[in-house]
C-alpha cells in the first residue's frame, strides 16, 4: 500500500490555498537541494486555480522544469490539448519563464512518438519534486484508462512514458489516443498530489482504495503501490 495522507477541505478555495503553498515550498526546496525542480502537471479543472496562483509568484522559474503527466495526441492548437491548458494557466506571468517539456511531438501516432517523448523525459531530474494527478469517474488517473490498449505496458514497464489507446467513453470523449506517464514514472516522485472534486469522485476514490482489479480502475495501481507517497486533496 502507498503512504496515503488525505486532506479534506470545506471549499475549492481552501484546497487551492493549501495546494498553492505546498507546491511553492516543494519547488523552492527542490531547487535548493538539487539546483532544479521538476513539476509534473495534469489537466482538469481541479488544479487550474493553483496553477494561476503559482504563475504570479516570483520563483526561480528558469530552474523549474514543467512536464505533462498525460496528453491527448492532438495538436497544441486543439481545444482539448492539455499543453494548451497548461500554457494558458501555469506558464503565464512569471511562470512563462519555466522550461516546458511537451509530450506531444510531430509523430503521426502516440505509439510512433513515444521513443522521442521518452528520451525527453529521461533528461529530467529524478525523483520529480511533485506529480499532480487527477482522477476520473471511471477510476482513470493520468491517461491510465480502464482496459485501454497499452495499459498493461503503462503499469509494468520501467520506461517513463507510454502510448495509450483508450476505449471510447463519456470520460474520454472521441480523442482516445494519448501519451501518459507510466506507473513507474509516477512512483519516481517525491510526492504525488491526487486532486479529487465532489462526492461522486470521492466514492470512486474510496472504491479504488478498497482494492480490486487494477484493469477496472487503474488508480488502484497507484494507491496500492508499495513506495508511492500520496497526498489526496478533496473538496466538494
Ligand atoms: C484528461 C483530463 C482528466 C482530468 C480528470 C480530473 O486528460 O482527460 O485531464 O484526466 O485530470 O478528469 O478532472 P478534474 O480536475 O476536473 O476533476
Amino acid at each position: 500500500m502507498a503512504t496515503i495522507v488525505e486532506k479534506f477541505f470545506d471549499s475549492k478555495d481552501a484546497l487551492t490555498a493549501e495546494l498553492s503553498t505546498t507546491l511553492e515550498q516543494r519547488l523552492v526546496s527542490g531547487i535548493e537541494a538539487d539546483g532544479r525542480a521538476v513539476l509534473m502537471v495534469s489537466g482538469g479543472s481541479s488544479p487550474a486555480p493553483a496553477y494561476k496562483h503559482l504563475s504570479n509568484l516570483a520563483l526561480d522559474w528558469e530552474k523549474i522544469d514543467v512536464a505533462m503527466v498525460d496528453e491527448r495526441w492532438v495538436d497544441v492548437a486543439h481545444e482539448k490539448s492539455n499543453e494548451a491548458f497548461i500554457k494558458s494557466t501555469l506558464l503565464q506571468n512569471h511562470g512563462a519563464a519555466a522550461n516546458f517539456i511537451t509530450m506531444k511531438n510531430n509523430a503521426e501516432t502516440a505509439q510512433q512518438g513515444s521513443a522521442e517523448c521518452e528520451a525527453a523525459y529521461q533528461q529530467l531530474k529524478r525523483p520529480f519534486d511533485v506529480t499532480i494527478l487527477g482522477m476520473g469517474p471511471d477510476g482513470h488517473t493520468a491517461s491510465l484508462f480502464p482496459h485501454a490498449g497499452g495499459l498493461q505496458q503503462g503499469l509494468e514497464t520501467s520506461q517513463l512514458v507510454c502510448a495509450i489507446n483508450a476505449i471510447e467513453s463519456e470520460v474520454t470523449g472521441n480523442i482516445t489516443e494519448r501519451m501518459t506517464l507510466t506507473l513507474a514514472a509516477i512512483a519516481q516522485s517525491k510526492v504525488v498530489k491526487l486532486l479529487i472534486s465532489g462526492e461522486e469522485k470521492l466514492a470512486v476514490y474510496k472504491a479504488a482504495k478498497a482494492g480490486g482489479d487494477v484493469n477496472d480502475m487503474p488508480l488502484r495501481a497507484v494507491l496500492n503501490h508499495p513506495t508511492i507517497n500520496i497526498e489526496v486533496y478533496w473538496a466538494p
